[in-house]
C-alpha cells in the first residue's frame, strides 16, 4: 500500500508512539563512544515494514534487498578506473541497521543507517521533494550549518558536482530513482561525541521509489567517510555488534574509537585496494563444513586489486554471497553431511531447504590467521512455524559481475567484529548482543 505523503508524518508518530508505548526498550541514551544499534525491521525501528510479514515475506523481502546490493557492490569492484569516492551507486542501498546521530545545534536525532561498503553520509533535509521519510534534517534550525562552496576541495570528492549559486551540489541515479543533495557541513554528535563540521549530502530531491528513506552514515575507509573526518577522534578504529533480526528487541552496540575495544578477539590482516578505497577485504582462504576442508578452486577465493575480486565483511547484506564454485562447494558438502538422499528444497534464492528437523553440520571460515566457526544460528534460518530450514547463504547472483566474495550480517549477528584499520587487521571475537 502507498502511503499519501501527507499522512507519512502521522503514521510515524503513532507508530513510534505506539512502539515506545510498548517497548521501554526503545529510548535507550547512548553513552560516550557507544551507540546502539537496531534492526530496521526492530519494533523500535520507524522503517519496519508498515504491515505484518509472514516469515517467508520477510526473507524474501530481504533476499530482494540483498540483490540490489551485490549490483551495487559488484559495480563498485568492477570499476575501471579511479573514482571521486562518493560516487552515485555508494550512496545507496539497502540498510540494514540504524543508529541514532544527532546533526546541527541545538541537535536534531536522526536515525541514520550504518555501513561499512560506504563513505560518505547523507541525510533528507527540509524541502526535500519526493522523500518517502518522515523525518528530515532543518537546516534553517542550526546555528551551524555551513554549504560547501564549489572552490572547496570537499566539492571534488562527490560526484558530478554541480554550482546552484556558489554552493557544491550532486546529482545521482540508483535504479530508478534519482536524488539531487547540496554539500553540506555540520555538527554530527554520534553518543555524547561532537564531530564539528561534518561533510555530508543533504537531499533536496528525490524521484522514484528506490531510494531509502533514511539517512546513511558511511563507516568505509575512503576519503569523506566517518573514519576519514574523526581521525584524531577516533582513530580510524570501530567495532559493533549486530543483533540478530530473530531477536528484534535486542540492539546491538557500535562502539567507535581504540578505547573499550575487546582485548581477547582473533585478527585477520585488513587488505587494502586502492582502487575500491572503501571495501574492507580480508583473506579468505577456505572453508570448512563439518571437519572437512571443501575443495574451491584457487581463483574463487584470491584477491585481486584489479579486478576487485576478493572477499569483504559488509554490514549491508544480510545473507552472505559466494562466488559459484565456492558456494557450490559448501552446500554439496552440507547436504551430503545433512543427508545425501534427504529431500532438498528451495525457498526465494536459498536452495539449500528442509520441511524436516535436520542435523546440520558447523561452518567455519577459515582467514589469514584467523578460524571462524559460526553458531548454527549465523548458518541456519528456520521459519517461525520451524516447518522449514534453509542454508542461509546463496551464490552470487550470476547476472552481475561478481566476483566478490561477501561475508553478510546475518553470518556476523551476535559477534563482535572490530575494525582496526591503523594496524590493517580485522577482529571476530563470539559476543551476545544485548
Ligand atoms: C518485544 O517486546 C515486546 C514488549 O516488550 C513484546 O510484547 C514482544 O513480544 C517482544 N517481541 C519479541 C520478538 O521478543
Ligand atoms: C540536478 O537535479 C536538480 C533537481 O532535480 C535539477 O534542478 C538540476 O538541473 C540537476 N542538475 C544536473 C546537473 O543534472
Ligand atoms: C558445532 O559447534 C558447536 C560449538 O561451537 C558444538 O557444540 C557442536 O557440537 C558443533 N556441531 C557439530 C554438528 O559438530
Ligand atoms: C585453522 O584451522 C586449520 C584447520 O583446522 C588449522 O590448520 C589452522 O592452524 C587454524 N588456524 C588458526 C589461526 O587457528
Amino acid at each position: 500500500m502507498k502511503i499519501p505523503f501527507f499522512l507519512a508524518p502521522l503514521l510515524l508518530c503513532l507508530l513510534v508512539f505506539q512502539v515506545q508505548g510498548q517497548n521501554p526498550k526503545c529510548n535507550i541514551q547512548d553513552h560516550g563512544s557507544t551507540l546502539q544499534i537496531i534492526h530496521t525491521f526492530s519494533p523500535c525501528s520507524p522503517f519496519k515494514p508498515s504491515k505484518e510479514m509472514s516469515w517467508e515475506e520477510s526473507v524474501l523481502q530481504l533476499q530482494s534487498k540483498d540483490q540490489a546490493r551485490m549490483q551495487y557492490l559488484s559495480s563498485l569492484v568492477a570499476r575501471r578506473s579511479v573514482v571521486p569516492i562518493a560516487s552515485a551507486r555508494q550512496i545507496i542501498q539497502s540498510p540494514t541497521y540504524i543508529l541514532k546521530a544527532k546533526i546541527g545545534n541545538p541537535p536534531q536525532t536522526l536515525l541514520m543507517a550504518m555501513d561499512t561498503s560506504n563513505d560518505v553520509a547523507w541525510i533528507p533535509c527540509t524541502g526535500c521533494v519526493g522523500c518517502s521519510t518522515t523525518k528530515v534534517f532543518a537546516p534553517s534550525k542550526s546555528t551551524t550549518f555551513r554549504n560547501v562552496g564549489c572552490g572547496s576541495p570537499l566539492c571534488k570528492q562527490v560526484p558530478n558536482p554541480t554550482c546552484g549559486g556558489s554552493a557544491c551540489a550532486f546529482n545521482l541515479t540508483y535504479g530508478s530513482s534519482t536524488v539531487a543533495a547540496s554539500v553540506v557541513q555540520d555538527t554530527l554528535t554520534l553518543a555524547t561525541d561532537p564531530v564539528p563540521s561534518y561533510t555530508f549530502g543533504c537531499v533536496q530531491k528525490t524521484t522514484g521509489s528506490s531510494a531509502p528513506p533514511q539517512g546513511l552514515l558511511g563507516l568505509g575507509r575512503g576519503p569523506l567517510s566517518l573514519l576519514a573526518q574523526t581521525q584524531n577522534l577516533y582513530k580510524s578504529t570501530f567495532s559493533y555488534c549486530l543483533p540478530s533480526f530473530k531477536s528484534l528487541n535486542f540492539s546491538g552496540s557500535l562502539r567507535l574509537g581504540p578505547v573499550a575495544q575487546p582485548k581477547r578477539i582473533k585478527y585477520t590482516p585488513l587488505l587494502k585496494n586502492p582502487r575500491r578505497s572503501s571495501l574492507y577485504y580480508v583473506n579468505l582462504v577456505a572453508i570448512k563444513v563439518g571437519r572437512r576442508i571443501v575443495d574451491i578452486p584457487p581463483a574463487a577465493l584470491a584477491f585481486n586489486p584489479t579486478t576487485g575480486a576478493g572477499t569483504i565483511f559488509d554490514s549491508g547484506t544480510v545473507f552472505t554471497r559466494l562466488v559459484e564454485p565456492a558456494y557450490t562447494a559448501v552446500k554439496n558438502e552440507f547436504r551430503r553431511r545433512v543427508g545425501p538422499k534427504l529431500p532438498v528444497t528451495t525457498l526465494g534464492g536459498f536452495d539449500t531447504c528442509y520441511t524436516f528437523p535436520i542435523v546440520a553440520p558447523n561452518i567455519t571460515f577459515m582467514f589469514s590467521g584467523m578460524n571462524v566457526t559460526l553458531p548454527q544460528d549465523n548458518t541456519l534460518i528456520h521459519s517461525t512455524a520451524g516447518s522449514i530450514t534453509c542454508l542461509a547463504m546463496a551464490a552470487a547472483p550470476d547476472n552481475v559481475n561478481s566476483v566478490l566474495n561477501v561475508i553478510a550480517n546475518m553470518q556476523q549477528q551476535n559477534h563482535r567484529v572490530l575494525f582496526d584499520v591503523p594496524n590493517s587487521r580485522l577482529g571476530v571475537a563470539r559476543e551476545l548482543c544485548t
